[in-house]
């Protein structure tokens, strides 16, 4: 097979490149990204030679590079990660994302449509769903629950989850959505809180924690998430939604006490400041879905998890640190200088 990657010069894209070379070798990827500021070619450096690999810098939102992208390629599988993911960047400015997450996945699907037998996966966030109350921890979220979203992230996500709807139905698009929940681990850029939270620890600065700090997330290991969009993409539905997350919620406190006592710091250092706009209470993940229909289950434990991506961040200081030595001190200064 010949499959397309798009945003694979982020975070989970580039996991799940490394991922299915490694157990896909028979497969091509051909990795579309944009490079903006959450996309780093060097993530890639140790697969760019590799003889199944491809990397093409190009924005999906660009009609005329898509197709003839698809012309030299034509693929057989389109696995869209592209996007713009900060839910506090979407805050402060909500265009790009309107126009990447939710123009550039209908490029995309009409690139898709043009050059027929394409099947396209559109990996999505359970930030669709919305949140739910703190007080009711028998809710979860599952593919029947109404979408209903709180930021202009999540919006421009949801749009593209019901254009993605749209084009099954309307032009028999063979398509799938899955919805994961928070993901952690290796070359997750430096704005979220888990490494934003390390890199501060490690520099001795203020752990910015937002409101009281109570707020839940459900997190997932990144490999996790790769295995479960390898799976979806494989032996998934045409026109099916998959949950994914693995029961683990913690809240955001507890995630920041965790990673200062493991690198050793002092409480002193976590500073509250004012919640973010709009700020979901709970995300939890109903798996079941994707457990009964194609097995799949997590196999990383948090606490196994959270302790190797620390290390991961002591041990590539050479990677994020020319990330937030550069262009990222305006941002933080933006975000964090008076808040
Ligand atoms: P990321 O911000 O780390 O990476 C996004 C990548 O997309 C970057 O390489 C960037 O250069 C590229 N990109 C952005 N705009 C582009 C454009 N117009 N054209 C081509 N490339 C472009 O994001 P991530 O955390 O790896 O998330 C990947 C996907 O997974 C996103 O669709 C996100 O909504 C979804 N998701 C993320 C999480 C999470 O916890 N991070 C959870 C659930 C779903
Ligand atoms: P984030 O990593 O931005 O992911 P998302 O908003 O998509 O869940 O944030 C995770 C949680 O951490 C969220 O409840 C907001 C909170 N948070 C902080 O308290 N401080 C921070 O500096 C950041 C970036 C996030």
């Amino acid at each position: 097979m010949t499959i397309i990657v798009t945003g694979g010069a982020g975070f989970i894209g580039s996991n799940f490149i490394f991922y299915m070379l490694r157990e896909h070798p028979e497969d091509r990827i051909v990795c579309l990204d944009k490079l903006t500021y959450a996309g780093n070619l060097s993530t890639l450096a140790p697969v760019l030679e590799h003889p199944n690999f491809r990397f093409v810098r190009m924005d999906i939102c660009d009609r005329d590079g898509v197709y003839g992208l698809f012309e030299e390629e034509r693929p057989d599988l389109v696995i869209n990660f592209a996007a713009e993911s900060h839910v506090d960047r979407s805050i402060e400015d909500p265009s790009v994302f309107l126009q990447t997450n939710i123009i550039g996945t209908s490029v995309l699907m009409d690139a898709c449509r043009k050059y027929g037998g394409v099947r396209f996966h559109q990996v999505s966030t359970d930030e669709v769903y919305g949140d739910l109350p703190l007080d009711r921890p028998d809710l979860f979220f599952t593919e029947e629950t109404p979408i209903c979203t709180s930021s202009p992230y999540s919006s421009s996500k949801a749009g593209a989850d019901l254009l993605v709807h749209a084009y099954q139905r309307t032009y028999g698009l063979p398509t799938t959505i899955s919805r994961c929940s928070n993901n952690y681990g290796p070359y997750q850029f430096p704005e979220k809180l888990i490494p934003l939270m390390i890199h501060n620890c490690l520099q001795e600065k203020p752990l910015p924690v937002y409101g009281q700090g109570l707020n839940v997330r459900d997190w997932l290991y990144v490999e996790d998430h790769c295995r479960a969009v390898d799976l979806v993409v494989r032996k998934g539905g045409i026109g099916q939604v998959y949950n994914i997350g693995g029961h683990n919620e913690m809240r955001n406190i507890d995630i920041v006490r965790l990673i200062v006592h493991e690198l050793g710091r002092s409480e002193e250092l976590i500073t509250y400041v004012t919640d973010r706009k709009g700020h979901d209470l709970r995300y939890a993940i109903d798996p079941a879905k994707i457990h009964a229909e194609l097995g799949w289950l997590p196999e990383t434990r948090f606490a196994d998890g959270i302790r190797r991506t620390i290390r991961w961040y002591l041990e590539h200081r050479d990677w994020w640190e020319p990330i937030i030595t550069g262009e990222y001190t305006q941002y933080y200064e933006k975000m964090y200088g008076n808040r």
